[in-house]
């Protein structure tokens, strides 16, 4: 069946939805984005994400055509109309289509941002990867310096996803001055006994909406956490590993490069707190 999405202003069958080939997002991957999950049919982490995505367009000069608060409406909107129960909401705004190819930014007076938004059913909660844990393999990251704004260019993400295909793993945790900064489409930890340890926040990751939630958990059932950059080297004598992100809540990491974690299989800390994240994140859904 066809899912309805929302192009600016409209909400249409997937097939008539279009934007213009001089569209800033297609041209220079000028645009930020949002992914937020659905569960039981409700939105987790809303403000975190509405938050993000206001801080993102700050730092790149450029605004909404709605508010945050017309955001939410689309976003019950599109669930309502796709009966969507469990999976994501993809939003995305760009600096809008101008008459022609400039790499001048465009007049907002005259340019109006571009805001898609559609919805991607998948199951969340019962995933065989939780099940499983994932294998990383590490690759250097040589994206650009402001990986703390969401935006669209996520060539070299999806370049490293693919080598860790090749590789014969699930996803690729990167790696720059000898430490790690994140997965792929996730941020990544490690665990030491009862004790966390994640990128400290800075321009180098993104600030995970999930993670924000998972450390807050983490503290208050008594673990340790701390917020640091640790290598490749220190993750594989860890006990256990584990990423986080809007679309795989916690999921366990059982090796990196080859090098299996523990026993291999999902390590009791990731596994706790996948059901923590999961139980809030429902009673706080909206
Ligand atoms: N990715 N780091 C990167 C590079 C990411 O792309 C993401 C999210 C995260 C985790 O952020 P959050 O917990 O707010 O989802 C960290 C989304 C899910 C995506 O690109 O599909």
């Amino acid at each position: 069946m066809s899912r309805t999405v929302y192009v600016n202003g409209t909400y249409l069958p997937e097939e008539e939805a279009k934007v213009s080939v001089f569209d800033r997002g297609f041209l220079f991957a000028d645009g930020v984005y949002e992914v937020t999950s659905v569960l039981d049919g409700k939105l987790i982490d809303f403000p975190g994400h509405a938050r993000r995505l206001q801080r993102s367009l700050d730092e790149l000069g450029m605004s909404s055509p709605v508010g945050m608060d017309v955001l939410l409406t689309i976003h019950r909107d599109l669930i309502a109309k796709n009966d969507l129960s469990e999976g994501m909401i993809y939003l995305q705004i760009t600096r809008g289509a101008p008459s022609d190819r400039d790499f001048v930014f465009p007049d907002p007076e005259t340019t109006q941002p571009t805001l898609v938004l559609f919805t991607q059913a998948k199951g969340l909660i019962d995933s065989p990867a939780a099940r499983t844990g994932l294998k990383v393999i590490s690759i250097d990251d040589i994206r650009w310096g402001r990986r703390d704004i969401k935006t669209v260019q996520l060539l070299y993400p999806s370049m490293g996803k693919m080598m860790a295909k090749a590789a014969g793993a699930d996803d690729a945790w990167m790696v720059e001055n000898g430490f790690v900064t994140e997965g792929t489409s996730n941020n990544a930890y490690i665990v030491s006994g009862n004790r966390i340890v994640t990128r400290n926040l800075g321009n180098e990751i993104l600030h995970g909406i999930t993670r924000a939630a998972v450390l807050q958990f983490a503290r208050e059932a008594q673990m340790e956490v701390e917020e640091r950059p640790f290598s490749i080297d220190e993750a594989k004598e860890a006990d256990e590993a584990f990423i986080t992100s809007a679309s795989t809540f916690v999921m366990p990491v059982v090796a990196i490069d080859g090098v299996s974690l523990g026993d291999g299989t999902p390590g009791p800390v990731a596994r706790r707190l996948r059901e923590i994240y999961i139980e809030q994140s429902r009673k706080a859904a909206i």
